[in-house]
Order: C-alpha cells, then structure tokens, then sequence
C-alpha cells in the first residue's frame, strides 16, 4: 500500500457538517471530491493475478497530485499532526467489500474510510458491471474521489468478479454460463471468490456486504409475485450468509462484518416494495443471529448499519431516492443531507478494535431520523413552535 498514515481519525468534537452545505454533493464534505458517473472493472481472479498489476500501479499516488480538498476535521488528521482523540488505525488489516461498482455508493464510500484508516482494500465487483468499472478506473474516472485525507489515492489492490446469488459453480443455469456479460469472467461465485481470496491473500480481517437487489423494487408488496420476492431475499439477504459462511473460515480471529440495512425494515416506507422491506428485515434478524454463530465460531464480530438515503445507482433505480433525501433534511433531528463517508467513517469504527463489544447489532447512521415519531413538515404542525437550525 502506498497509503502510510492512518487518515481517518475518530474524534468526538468532530464538527457536524453545516447544513448550508446541505445540498452539496456528498462526496465534498469530507474527501473533497465530487461524485462522477460510475463505471466497472474486470479483473478476473487467481488466473489474473499478472493483470493486477497494470492496473495497480496506474492508481498510485503519484499520478495524481492536483485534487486535494479536505474538510477541516480531517485536514487535523494530517500524516505529521499530533494524534488526538481515538485514532482508528486498521493498518495490517484487509479488507473485502463486496458490491463496488462506481464511486456513488456506500461500498465505494466505506472501502475509502477504511483505506484511509490504513486497511487493505479487496472489492467484489457485480460480474454484469466489471468491464466498465475496471475501464473507469484505468482512465481515471475516479481518480477525484479516490483522494484520501493525506492526499494519497485509495488503491484497490484487486477487484474480484462476483455475483453473490450463486454459492458455487453447480448453482449456475445455462443462461447466465452463456450470457456474453459473464462469458469474460471466471470464478465469481461466493464459494469460488471465497477460494481465490484465500489463494492470494491467504486471510481477510474486514468483509462488509454492500449489495442489493429487488427486481420487483418498485412495486407495492401487494403487486410482488413470488419470485420478485425471492430473488429479493436472494440478492440482498441470503446473500450476505453465504459471503459470511464462505469466508468466515479466513476471517482473522477478532475480524469485524458489516452489511447494509434501510429502516424499510422496521418502518412502512411505500415505494420500497418488492420484498426490499422483508430483505432488509431479514438481513437484521441474521444479522443477531450470525453475529452469535461467528462470535462464537471465529471471535468474528457482525454488525449492520441502518443508512439514510445516499443518491447511489441502486437508489436512483427506485425512483424516489430525492424525495426521501429531502423528506430527512427536513424531518431528521440533524438537518443536513447525508454524506456516504459518514456512513463510511462508521464502519470504519465498527471494523476497528475501538467497537471490539459491538456486534448483533443495528447502527443507524441516518441524522437520526430513525427516532422520530412525527413528519415535523407537516402542515398539521404549523403552529407548533418545532425548533430550526439557526441559519
Ligand atoms: N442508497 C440508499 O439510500 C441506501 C440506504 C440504506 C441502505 N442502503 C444499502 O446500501 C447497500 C449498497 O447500496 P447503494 O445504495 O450504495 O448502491 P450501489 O449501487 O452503490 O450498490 C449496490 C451494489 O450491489 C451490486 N449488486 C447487485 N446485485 C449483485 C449481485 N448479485 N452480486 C454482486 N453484486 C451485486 C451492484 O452492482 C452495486 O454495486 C445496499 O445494501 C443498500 O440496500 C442504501
């Protein structure tokens, strides 16, 4: 790894992010750099390894040396300041995060705060998306938002195909062998991506689940047929116990998981229909469940957190994701847009030794929104003396 300072620095007077900034691209508030259309990447596993290399060396730091706006609370945190506060140092650790396809998403967000406290970074990349996300990155498409708090550039040290709703090569059909969008690729089942981590890498301390998929998405429970539900559950919920049961046996004792949850599960949010709500539900009763079976089976601690609403790829397919962001800036008890790196920066502290007690449970990384028991916007409450953020 090129990066040699642990950049993410877990203070408690960080400052809240103001909300002038509010409707600033989430990408600025900490790292600086402003989202750009996404793109994928192709990087087949063991029998690529030759191929990693290019690719590695043109994400250096140094061919990047322009971009490099930082916030305040992480400018502090600069390689040759003083520490302060807890410092969250994953130095030594990797990590595999899987559902990485462009720089809009929480995956990308969560693999920077982790590069950025020192982790080694390993993506699993949806197989349908690898080609562009891999081109992405060789022309620099992400180079701005791969910026780290010292300047550096995030570097991935592999991206691996996936598709986590195949555990191995038997459960694959015809249709998907032959379709020329996974014909390039090899070995991205669960079981087999598991394998070939193993066979590089020999062990991961971090993996962190940060996929999903509902076909059916966009239409009410009611309207759901029995197979939208289950590929639901498929994609976005079992998913996440066969990464967990594949490679927990090369998870490090003490190694932290953590997926992606949405407070569809708890609470009725119309619009997130197709069995979204009943995935995201059953990812947090596993979630309890796991986290008492690798717990007890590998010291592996599984948390998940429950995100508010980020204006990612997968968000922007539902069709509502504006709305909800400005349903929370409005209602949330902090008033401000959400930024992925804050989701980031929490799985982070959940990956580190500082939460080595935390596991089986829901972290909401949302404003707060997930306490309110009223739309303070409502008309209803106009009269009601509800308190502003001084302006
Ligand atoms: N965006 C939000 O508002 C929000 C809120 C709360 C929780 N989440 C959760 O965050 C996680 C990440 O989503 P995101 O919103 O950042 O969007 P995203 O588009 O960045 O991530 C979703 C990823 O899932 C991948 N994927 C889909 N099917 C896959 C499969 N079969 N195998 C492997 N990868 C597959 C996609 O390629 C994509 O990279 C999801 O679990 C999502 O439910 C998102």
């Amino acid at each position: 790894m090129a990066t040699t300072f642990s950049g993410l620095q877990f203070a408690l007077s960080r400052p809240c992010i103001p909300s002038t900034q509010r409707f600033a691209d989430a990408g600025t508030m900490v790292l600086g750099g402003k989202s750009k259309v996404g793109a994928w990447n192709n990087l087949t596993s063991v029998s690529h390894v030759a191929s990693v290399q290019p690719l590695h060396q043109s994400f250096t730091s140094s061919s990047i040396k322009s971009v490099k706006i930082v916030t305040k609370a992480m400018s502090e945190s600069s390689a040759d300041a003083p520490v302060s506060g807890l410092p969250i140092n994953l130095k030594g650790k990797r990590a595999f995060i899987a559902g990485v396809a462009d720089d809009h998403g929480y995956g990308w967000a969560i693999a920077k705060s982790l590069a950025a406290a020192g982790a080694e970074i390993l993506v699993g990349t949806w197989v349908p998306a690898l080609n562009i996300f891999e081109s992405s990155l060789r022309r620099g498409k992400f180079d701005e938002s791969r910026v780290l708090p010292d300047g550096s550039l995030m570097e991935i040290t592999k991206v691996y195909p996936l598709d986590a709703v195949f555990d191995n090569p038997e459960d694959v059909p015809e249709d998907i062998k032959t379709n020329k969008r996974y014909a390039g690729s090899a070995k991205w089942t669960v079981q087999e991506v598991a394998e070939s981590v193993k066979e590089d890498f020999g062990s991961i301390d971090i993996l962190v689940h940060s996929l999903a998929n509902g076909p059916e998405v966009t239409k009410p429970l009611l309207e759901t047929s029995r197979k939208g539900y289950l590929a639901a559950i498929s994609a976005s919920s079992y998913s996440y116990v066969s990464l967990l049961k594949h490679f927990l046996p090369i998870l490090n004792p003490g190694g932290a998981s953590i997926s992606l949850t949405y407070i569809a599960s708890e609470r009725i949010i119309p619009g997130y229909g197709g069995g979204m709500s009943s995935a995201k539900a059953a990812l947090e009763s596993d979630t309890r469940v796991l986290a008492f079976e690798a717990g007890r089976k590998r010291k592996v601690r599984v948390n998940t957190i429950s995100a508010g609403p980020l204006r990612s790829r997968a968000a922007k397919a539902i069709g509502f994701i504006d709305m909800m962001i400005d349903y929370s800036t409005v209602n949330a008890p902090l008033e401000k847009e959400l930024s992925a790196d804050e989701v980031g920066n929490a799985a982070a502290f959940l990956a580190s030794p500082l939460a080595s007690a935390i596991t089986g449970t829901v972290l909401y990384v949302d404003n707060g929104l997930n306490a309110m028991g009223v739309a303070v916007d409502s008309p209803i409450f106009k009269e009601l003396d509800i308190p502003k953020e001084q302006h």
